[in-house]
Order: structure tokens, then sequence, then C-alpha cells
């Protein structure tokens, strides 16, 4: 859990200076004297509009007005951090086009689930960076199809610097707000995730209180264990089923849905700032496909001085509540506008979302 002090005069952020007020941890506490705007993440930068995870994706979501872009990380061959959601790329690049990396393609069980492919950890960064990114969901989102093979893949350490460079340009903090993917597998194939993330982090000057940056995990062992060496918050996702596979591998019973109690809650507490919860956990979706009403996950968590930040709200009917589509057509845009007012009704802190420019639009007018 990071040190929530308050900061004087100016801080560097991002190794930019910026007034102090700005620069706080967006953590301060529920007491705080500073009222603060609720964060609008930008879910893999803007992939609703740009391939995911790629520097455009994350530039997009700045210049829409995100507080935060958010890489997902694995690891390459040769041991460097890279942004993509999965360790498996043939979803979001042209990987399975390079006849040289034919033989590469392989089965591997992954969390617990056997996944055939083409896997990071098998290519050097140099190898990857021959790769160019594809849009993941080419049927919904057509139009980003025209940016396809335009952009690498990403290291975290150009993310970072990116995220510097665009806090120049728009005269504001852009955060990053770092997930670890996969840890337990990366740990026992010798490419554990943590202490690279670490080591980029404080290589740009970014482990202290006032970083703009939270990092993130599905898994709890790692959460704890980088509680004990970064002073950035911390966040504990949570899915809708099953457990944290480090849970799993151990042995340990608990499940995500014995997180979310109030010990459960009380517990990551110790060790997190906030929880990044499936969005159907602060409201569920009825049998019909509805919207239902709010659960008591949003009060649980603020009594125990933890932020929620729900994930993924993004414009199409595919993803929306039933009542929020606006055709049959899966692609087609609905309310999603409403769907976020109804959120932040809610009281949550922050949302991860692939329209960052519609986050900052619903999020500035319930606070104007
Ligand atoms: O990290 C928040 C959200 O991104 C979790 O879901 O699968 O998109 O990484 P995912
Ligand atoms: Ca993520």
């Amino acid at each position: 859990m990071a040190v929530l002090a308050g900061a004087a005069g100016l801080v560097v952020t991002c190794g930019f200076v910026v007034p102090a007020a700005q620069a706080e941890s967006d953590f301060a506490t529920p007491n705080s004297l500073h009222v603060r705007k609720d964060l609008v993440i930008g879910h893999r930068g803007s992939s609703g509009y740009r391939p995911e995870h790629t520097l455009a994706s994350y530039r997009l979501a700045a210049r829409m007005g995100a507080d935060y872009i958010e890489p997902d990380l694995v690891v390459t061959k040769d041991g460097v951090l890279v942004a993509r959601h999965e360790n498996e790329i043939s979803e979001t690049t042209d990987v399975a086009e390079h006849p040289e990396f034919a033989d590469r393609k392989t089965t591997k069980t992954i969390d617990g689930q056997e996944i055939t492919g083409w896997f990071t950890e098998d290519f050097t960064l140099a190898e990857l960076k021959t790769l160019r990114a594809k849009e993941r969901v080419p049927d919904i989102r057509q139009r980003n199809t025209i940016y396809d093979e335009r952009y690498t893949i990403p290291t975290f350490a150009e993310v970072l610097k990116e995220a510097k460079r665009l806090s120049k340009e728009l005269g504001r903090p852009i955060g990053v707000y770092p997930e670890t993917k996969h840890p337990t597998y990366f740990r026992k194939i010798g490419l554990p995730i943590e202490p690279r993330l670490v080591a980029e982090l404080k290589k740009a000057g970014l482990n202290h209180p006032n970083a703009k940056v939270i990092v993130q995990s599905f898994e709890v062992s790692n959460l704890k264990e980088l509680d004990r060496q970064l002073r950035v918050p911390l966040v504990q996702l949570i899915s809708s089923t099953g457990a944290p596979y480090d849970f799993v591998d151990s042995g340990d019973p608990r499940t995500y849905a014995d997180l979310i109690t109030p010990k459960g809650l009380r517990e990551i507490a110790s060790y997190a700032d906030g929880i990044g919860p499936d969005k159907q956990l602060v409201i569920p979706w009825n049998p019909d496909g509805t919207l239902g009403e709010p659960t008591r996950l949003v009060r649980d968590a603020h009594r125990v001085g933890l932020k929620v930040h729900p994930y993924t709200f993004r414009a199409e009917n595919s993803f929306l509540p039933a009542d929020f589509r606006s055709s049959d057509n899966p692609a087609h845009y609905g309310r999603i506008h409403e769907e976020l007012e109804v959120y932040f009704d809610a009281g949550v802190d922050g949302v991860f979302t692939d329209n960052p420019d519609i986050g900052v639009e619903v999020r500035d007018d319930e606070e104007n």
C-alpha cells in the first residue's frame, strides 16, 4: 500500500514538473480536503479506436483526455517487458503471416488452459519488433482494421517514455496503470514480471507516492510482494468468476467471491489501495441481460478505504446490457453514456474504458 502523504510546492511526475496539487496521488484518503475527479483509464490505450496496446492507441487515449493509459505486461525470451494482453500473440499481431516464425507455433498450458499459438517468451525483443499489431475484434471494430500492420509492439519502457512525452505535450500528467499478466506462469518459466516492473519504474524515477502510476494484478501474492517494494498504489483486480491463479496453483481454496466479502476486502486493504472489479460485480445484469441493481461492493470497499475502478466500458452493443443497446447489430454503438452515468452514480472512483473520450465526457458532465 502506497504512502499517501500530501506534497507541497512542485514535484516531478513522469520526470515532468507539475504543481503539487495536480501531481498528488489519485488515492488520497476519503477525508482529503481535495476534491478529486473520478479517473478515466484508457483501457489498452483507446482500443475502441486503434489496435490495442500500441503507442498510437495510448497516444490517442491521452489526447482524448484519459488520466491514465493501461498497458498489460508480458515478457520476451530475453527478459524485456512488452505491452500485450496475453503472451499468446496471434490474436493481436501478424505473427501467423511470418513464415520465418512458423515453427514457433506450439501448444502450452497457461493458467490451467491449453492454448495453441505463438508466445512472447519464445521471441527476443528484436524478433517481436518485426511483427505488426492488428485489431483483435475486426468483426466488431472494422474501422480499426485500417490501422492493421501500421504499429509495432511497444516495450514498457517505451510506454513510460511516451507517457512522459505526452505529459509535456498536453500540459498535465498522463498516468500509467500497468497490469502484470500471468505472473505465476512467468515466474515458473524463469522470467518473473515483478522484478522487471520494479526495475523499470525505478529507472524512470517513478517509484514514489506521487508518481502517476498504479499497478494492478488479478493475482494476490505478487501484489503482496510488490507492496513491499513499490511506493505507488496497487489495485487488486477481481474477476466475476473463478479464483486468482496463484491461489489455484498453491491449493488455496479461496475464490474471487471470497475476496469481495467484507473480510476479503479488509485483507485486500492491508496490501492494496483499490480494487478493479468486473463491472458486473458492481451492478449485475439480470437474467434477461438488462442492467440490475448495484451490489454493496462499492460501499463495502469504501468502508475499508479501497477505491473502486471497474472494467470494461465499451461503446458497442456487443458489450452493453440489453436495455442499453441501440439495435441487434453487435458492432453498432449503444447507450454507453447512460451506462457510465449509472456507474458513476453508483459511486465508482474510476472506469476502465476502450472509449476514453466518452468516459471523460460523462465523468465531466457528472461533476459539472
Ligand atoms: O485491468 C483491468 C482490465 O483490463 C482487466 O481485464 O482482461 O482487459 O486485462 P483485461
Ligand atoms: Ca488489463
